[in-house]
């Protein structure tokens, strides 16, 4: 990212999570409540676990905003980890005395950061891996990208997503992204955030039906992005490539294991001429496309279409029946630990998908419309070259 960076800090069971993010331009009106909206819809969906029912992640924000503008300096933000009352000694910052530490976590799970976390890092204790490869993280980026959000929103640019499968049952939904803010609204009506109702059902059956054998499941989720001007990213050189940019962001949330954009695998199995988008002239003159399997990128740029991406999400490592693993301390063959866990977290991971291409959108567009402040940049979009 370019010109709007972020950092963010905090174990799953510390004090707080905080998230830095620099490069706002000054002048953005900021709608807290907006903000804690999205904490919230990231928190919801069927076969979460006991945590999210401790949590209420509220937003405090630190910097970076005065009289509920921003004013160009960096935004720190702060999320309360509610559990972390119960969990003040063993998350303890100060060193306390030997007998009290509590008992060092040496079995790793499989499907987690534990085994190469605890290697890496020299740790006896695979605690201290475990309470930062944790996706509570995400809560605070959700938090960050409120701000992104916020931003492109001023120019039109409206992001949504919905559930496309949980593990073998598939929406055959197909997504209107000429209105995704209504789409989006019927999304987090349903509990798997499915807008197929038939389907809806079945996806919680097989969620149950999981939980009852003790197993986990994944998924996959469909983001889209409308009101997109041409030209964001670049086709000049391998980082400034917006799909590039977009699957490494994608890949960085917990779990995510594949990316497509627009018809994604299936190009692979098509012929050229039965998938390229035409160039078409339209009635009022100005250029249009026969589809979108594109997904509104073509050359790592926005080319104008709305930006479609479809994420994979593995089934949720941590099983009630856990699967076989190794006590680093003792060397002998056991079974992996369980740690309080969600059975489904692809309802989640949909909000979390939205906030990280909020913020890689809106840094972007700032690459491409750059301005100190929100005038200046307006001056820079309304003068663009369109379709
Ligand atoms: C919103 C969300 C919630 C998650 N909840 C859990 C959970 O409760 N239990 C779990 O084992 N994994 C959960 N995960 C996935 C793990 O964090 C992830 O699989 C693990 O850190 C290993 O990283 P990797 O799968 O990217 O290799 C969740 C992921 C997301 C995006």
């Amino acid at each position: 990212m370019n010109r709007l960076r972020y950092l963010t800090a905090g174990e799953s069971h510390g004090k707080a999570l905080i998230g830095i993010l620099e490069g706002l331009p000054a002048g953005l009106e900021i709608n807290i409540d907006g903000i804690n909206k999205q904490l919230k819809r990231r928190q919801l969906g069927y076969g979460r676990g006991g945590r999210m029912k401790i949590e209420s992640d509220r937003v405090e924000i630190l910097s970076g905003v005065r009289f509920g503008k921003t004013i160009g300096t960096p935004v720190a933000a702060r999320i309360e980890n509610k559990d972390w009352e119960n969990w003040k000694k063993r998350m303890s910052v100060a060193n306390i005395p030997k007998p009290d530490l509590p008992e060092e976590i040496s079995i790793p799970r499989p499907g987690h950061a534990d085994l190469a976390g605890a290697i890496k890092f020299g740790f006896s204790d695979i605690r201290n891996v475990i309470e930062r490869s944790s996706a509570r993280e995400t809560s605070i980026r959700t938090a960050l990208s409120g701000f992104a959000r916020q931003f492109l929103s001023e120019f039109g640019i409206v992001i949504g997503s919905h559930v496309v499968e949980i593990h073998s049952v598939k929406s055959g939904y197909v997504f209107n992204t000429d209105d995704i803010e209504i789409e989006s609204i019927n999304a987090d009506k349903s509990q798997v955030r499915c807008l197929d109702k038939d389907t809806e059902d079945e996806m919680i059956n097989a969620i149950d039906s999981a939980r009852e054998k003790g197993d986990t499941v994944g998924g996959r989720i469909e983001i889209a992005a409308s009101g997109l001007p041409v030209g964001l990213g670049s086709y000049t050189h391998w980082d400034r490539k917006l799909d590039g940019i977009i699957a490494s962001a994608m890949m960085s949330i917990p779990a995510i294991k594949a990316v497509e954009i627009g018809a994604g695998i299936e190009y692979g199995r098509k012929f050229g001429s039965e998938m390229h988008d035409p160039i078409l002239n339209s009635e009022n003159g100005n250029i249009s496309r026969g589809s979108n399997n594109s997904g509104g990128i073509e050359g790592g740029m926005t080319n104008g279409q709305p930006l479609v991406v479809r994420i994979t999400m593995k089934p949720i490592s941590s099983l009630i029946t856990p699967l076989d693993s190794v006590d680093l301390k003792t060397g002998k063959s056991v079974k992996a630990r369980f740690e309080r866990s969600d059975v489904c977290a692809v309802p989640a991971a949909s909000i979390v998908a939205e906030a990280v291409l909020s913020l890689v959108l809106a840094d972007a567009f700032l690459e491409k419309f750059y301005g100190d402040n929100l005038e200046d940049i307006r001056k820079s979009y309304n003068g663009r070259r369109r379709l």
